[in-house]
C-alpha cells in the first residue's frame, strides 16, 4: 500500500510575526507541487497569522498542543474547537517535551488525542524512548506501552491519527537514529497498528529526531517511515524544503 508521506515542521517555541512572515515566504515560494503533504505546527498565538498566510496553499496548519477538555475553567488551555476555528488540521500530542516538562502521562496524551479527533483535527501522537531505556533494551516495551494507551482509548478511531516515533535521545541533539534503528521500531508499530484494528495499518508513522536536509532521504526511503516531524531544520526554509523534496 502506497501511503502519501507527511512532512510536518514543529516550530516549538520559536518565531515572531516578522520571522514567521519571512519563513512562510520562503516556504511558499519553494514548496511547489510536493509529492508529500506538508504542515507546520506553530505556537498558538501565531495560528491566525500563519493560517491566513497559508490559506489556499498546499501547506496545512498545525498546532503543538490541545486541551483534553472541551471548555471551561482551564486557564491557559486551548480547546480543540478553538483550533478548529482557526483552520488547524494537525495537532501534536504527547511530544516528549510536554511529557517531560509538563508531566503529561499516557492517559493525558490519549485524552488529548480523543479531543482532537472529536473536533475533526488529526492528532500527531508522539512516542519514543529515552537513551537509558534504549540502552536497557526497553525500546520496544516503552514505545509499545505508549502506543497501547492511545490505542485502548481510541478504539477503532485509531485509524484517524498520525503516529510519530521520536526517540528522546535524538531530539535536538544532532544524534539521529540510523535508518535501520528507526525502521525496526516503525515496523513494530505498523504491526501493532494492524493488530489494534486492520484499517489502521495505513496510519502514517513519522520519524522525528534530528532529521535534517542531509539525512532525510535515507530515513524517508525506509519502507515504514511515512514522513518526518522536523524541529530545528523546519525553521530554515531551504532545509525544510530539501526534506520535503526528499519525501517521495
Ligand atoms: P529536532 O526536533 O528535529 O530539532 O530534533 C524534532 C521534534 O522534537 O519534533
Amino acid at each position: 500500500m502506497k501511503i502519501r508521506k507527511l512532512i510536518a515542521g514543529n516550530w516549538k517555541m520559536n518565531g515572531s510575526l516578522a520571522a514567521n512572515a519571512a519563513l512562510l515566504d520562503g516556504l511558499l515560494a519553494g514548496v511547489g507541487a510536493a509529492a508529500a503533504e506538508v504542515a507546520v505546527c506553530v505556537p498558538a498565538p501565531y495560528l491566525a497569522q500563519v493560517g491566513a498566510r497559508l490559506q489556499g496553499s498546499p501547506i496545512a496548519l498545525g498546532a503543538q498542543d490541545v486541551s483534553a477538555y472541551a471548555q471551561g475553567a482551564y486557564t491557559g488551555e486551548v480547546s480543540a474547537a478553538m483550533l478548529q476555528d482557526f483552520g488547524v488540521r494537525y495537532v501534536l500530542v504527547g511530544h516528549s517535551e510536554r511529557r517531560q516538562y509538563h508531566g503529561e502521562t499516557d492517559a493525558t496524551v490519549a485524552a488529548k488525542a480523543r479531543a482532537a479527533l472529536s473536533a475533526g483535527i488529526v492528532p500527531v501522537v508522539c512516542i519514543g524512548e529515552t537513551l537509558v531505556q534504549r540502552d536497557a533494551g526497553q525500546t520496544e516495551a516503552v514505545v509499545g506501552a505508549q502506543f497501547a494507551a492511545v490505542a485502548e482509548a481510541l478504539g477503532e478511531s485509531i485509524d484517524g491519527i498520525v503516529l510519530a516515533y521520536e526517540p528522546v535521545w535524538a531530539i535536538g541533539t544532532g544524534k539521529t537514529a540510523t535508518p535501520e534503528q528507526a525502521q525496526a521500531v516503525h515496523a513494530g508499530l505498523r504491526a501493532r497498528l494492524r493488530d489494534a484494528y486492520p484499517a489502521a495499518a495505513g496510519v502514517r508513522i513519522l520519524y522525528g529526531g534530528s532529521m535534517n536536509a542531509a539525512n532525510a532521504a535515507e530515513l524517508l526511503a525506509q519502507p515504514d517511515i511515512d514522513g518526518g516531524l522536523i524541529g530545528g531544520a523546519s525553521l530554515k526554509a531551504p532545509d525544510f524544503l530539501t526534506i520535503v523534496a526528499a519525501a517521495q
